[in-house]
């Protein structure tokens, strides 16, 4: 499963207090936790959020993760008190000997509870969207998904000149579009923004978004202001919204029943479709005794465009779903499962196929359809071709280190989903590539009409968190790909166990290019041992996180600049052509004075779906909650930066 992103998931909704009643009786809240949650959160398990982090969050968000979120399965049989009761349990800062300054102690005592909320200003005027010819439109850019912006509107040469110009605090903020002088983007308190790309104040905000995706912006008749926008919500239900004003034009039906699914990939649009994909949180549920283990299939759905009907709706996994043995508890077992979308599909208009990139299997019963690259046909969901490049990568959360949990499948994998979006490259001379990565930290080039095996070319050394985790970029010659390795990195924190793991190699975390054509090296730049400053360098304490330099988020490409950001909070900008470093900054080494009225809002690790680049500026989010084993990460701050700040 591709953990990064799951745990990015869940969304706080309306922020409800917890009833006093809840409060005056801790010792219910304590007991639910000590019950129910502490097997897995105290001390934590892989990437479950620590108690420190837990006590950091918002009870709405506690809340929110129990009722509709990640932690739906976890929290079967609580009544809605006791889930209140938990919440605010967890709200209370610990004493003992897990307890630590606030993570924003650099910032100040504030704790992390109380940041990231700020006060929105409202634009003074709102114009209608006005596009231009450096914007960014959709998560990979284009259609291609090239995150390679040919205008950008900014000169190689005026990189060493950027800086902040503005900032906005957001907790876990996605990727922005940007049409003209207005920014979108989703986050995880549930405010989908409008903004205005050049100073941060807002057109509009929409309440009660839970969706993290990037939202794709088109020019469309089917809103009444001529500008669409897309958001696949937590809910597994697709929303069409006027860009200009936020009004709702539909809603899909629910595209998948499966409780555990939900969305994370933008969904994107080709012609008169829209074509999302749906993943799941069916690892971390598979943990428990009692979970019937496992049922959901990854999927693409096709939606018409004008109306959000389904037309179509294709599972990865076609193998019929079967009960398999009785697990230690007696619960019976079930598979084949997983195959999980993880990232948005890629259009391929030409050939009217949609190519997607699916994770890792589930259980123990064979198939075909997980860590693939599918292409299906735009018209009738018909699968063209699927190509899978590891077998029996069978994995549920916590069952790496040949831990015995009861429900881990035999034998285990290596959990190495697809997590990037393919891209359809075109080669000098006008035939045509798709090009992947994989957490395995191995890319691989595709025929498109046929899905034959071009190359494959190993860069880093492969981990549960990528290897190749969140995407790619590739402009007219080189493929740039961002390695994290970061599960072997941790052996790089001080005082952490080394990772003992014999088939990992080295971490080889760094920015790569390679010739799309071949896969051969161009070449290729570590990241650097770099001061860390995020949330006062934690760093030698791994349980209270670690500053990693682990480059995860997806890369972007302009004429003269790949920009990349890493864990540890520095965000870079290297010369194509060489690798050269010729920019670097780190978003941690500083607080902000957000537009939203933050005061000292400290910024984080860079995890992601990474930056874009429109109108003369670039935008990236610092913080990323619920980066691995990065203290949570709770802070998180949206900056824009142009050159000179102007
Ligand atoms: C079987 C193990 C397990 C149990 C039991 C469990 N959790 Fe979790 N929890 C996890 C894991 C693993 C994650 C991280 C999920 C991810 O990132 O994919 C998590 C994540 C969370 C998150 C963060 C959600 C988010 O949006 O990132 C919250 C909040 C949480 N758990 C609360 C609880 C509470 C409260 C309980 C008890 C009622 C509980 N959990 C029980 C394993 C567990």
């Amino acid at each position: 499963m591709k953990r990064a992103i799951w745990a990015g998931f869940v969304l706080g909704a309306a922020l409800l207090a917890a009833p006093l009643s809840a409060m005056a009786q801790p010792s219910a809240g304590e007991t639910v936790f000590n019950s129910r949650c502490k097997g897995c959160h105290e001390p934590a398990i892989d990437r479950a959020p620590n108690r420190v982090t837990l006590s950091a969050m918002q009870p709405a968000m506690i809340v929110t993760a129990l009722t509709s979120g990640v932690m739906v399965p976890m929290a079967q049989g609580l009544s809605a008190s006791d889930k209140d009761a938990v919440a605010a349990f967890l709200a209370t800062p610990q004493a003992g000997p897990d307890a630590h300054p606030a993570p924003a102690a650099a910032a100040g005592a504030r704790p992390v509870s109380t940041m990231a909320r700020g006060t929105d200003v409202m634009c003074k005027v709102n114009g209608p969207i006005q596009e231009s010819a450096t914007d960014w439109r959709t998560v990979g850019f284009d259609a291609n998904s090239s995150r390679f912006q040919k205008n950008p509107g900014l000169k190689a040469a005026d990189i060493p000149k950027l800086k902040v110009k503005w900032s906005f605090a957001m907790s876990g903020g996605s990727m922005p579009t940007v049409i003209g002088d207005w920014l979108f983007i989703t986050n995880r308190t549930g405010k989908f923004y409008a903004l205005d790309a050049k100073t941060g104040c807002v057109h509009w905000v929409q309440d009660g978004v839970s969706s993290r995706t990037t939202p794709m912006v088109v020019k469309s008749a089917i809103s009444p202001s001529g500008w669409a926008t897309f958001v696949g919500e937590r809910t597994r239900v697709v929303r069409a919204i006027d860009a200009q004003n936020g009004k709702e034009i539909w809603r899909s039906a629910q595209l998948e029943s499966n409780p555990v699914a939900g969305i994370t990939g933008t969904p994107v649009i080709s012609g008169d479709q829209l074509f999302v994909p749906l993943t799941s949180g069916e690892e971390p549920a598979a943990r428990q005794l009692t979970y019937r283990c496992c049922s959901f299939r990854g999927s693409l759905v096709g939606l018409d465009l004008a109306t959000g009907k389904t037309q179509w709706k294709t599972v990865v996994i076609t193998e019929p779903l079967h009960d398999t043995h009785k697990n230690s508890a007696g619960v019976m077992m079930q598979g084949p499962a997983g195959g999980a979308i993880w990232s948005a599909p890629t259009a391929d208009a030409k050939r009217g196929l949609v190519y997607v990139a699916t994770g890792d299997s589930y259980t123990d019963e064979p198939t075909k359809g997980d860590d693939a690259i599918v292409a299906i046909e735009m018209k009738t969901g018909k699968v063209r071709w699927s190509t899978q490049v590891t077998e029996k990568d069978n994995f549920i959360m916590g069952c790496e280190n040949h831990s015995n949990l009861p429900n881990c499948p035999t034998p285990v994998g290596p959990d190495y989903d697809f997590g990037a979006s393919p891209i359809l490259f075109t080669l000098p001379g006008g035939k045509q590539i798709v090009l992947s990565g994989q957490k395995s930290g191995i890319a691989y080039g595709m025929d498109p009409d046929s899905g034959k095996l071009l190359w494959k070319t190993a860069i880093g050394s492969g981990s549960a968190l990528g290897g190749i985790e969140w995407g790619m970029a590739a402009d007219d010659k080189r493929l740039f790909v961002a390695i994290s390795d970061v599960i072997n990195l941790f052996g790089e924190v001080p005082n952490v166990p080394a990772v003992t793991d014999d088939k990992m190699g080295p971490p080889k975390p760094g920015l790569y290019a390679l010739n799309p054509a071949n896969g051969k090296f161009l070449w290729s730049t570590p990241a650097p041992k770099a001061d860390c400053h995020y949330a006062g360098d934690r760093s030698r304490d791994y349980t209270k996180g670690a500053c990693i330099r682990a480059q995860s988020a997806a890369p972007s490409a302009m004429p003269g600049a790949v920009f990349s950001g890493t864990m540890d909070g520095w965000f870079r900008a290297y010369d194509p052509a060489t690798g050269k470093i010729i920019w670097a900054f780190s978003t941690t080494a500083q607080t902000y004075d957000t537009v939203n009225q933050v005061k000292g809002q400290p910024g984080g690790s860079i995890d992601g779906m990474g930056p874009a680049i429109a109108g003369g500026m670039v935008y990236t989010m610092s913080g990323f909650q619920g980066a691995a084993n990065t203290g949570g990460n709770a802070v998180n701050v949206l900056l824009a930066f142009s050159v000179d700040g102007k």
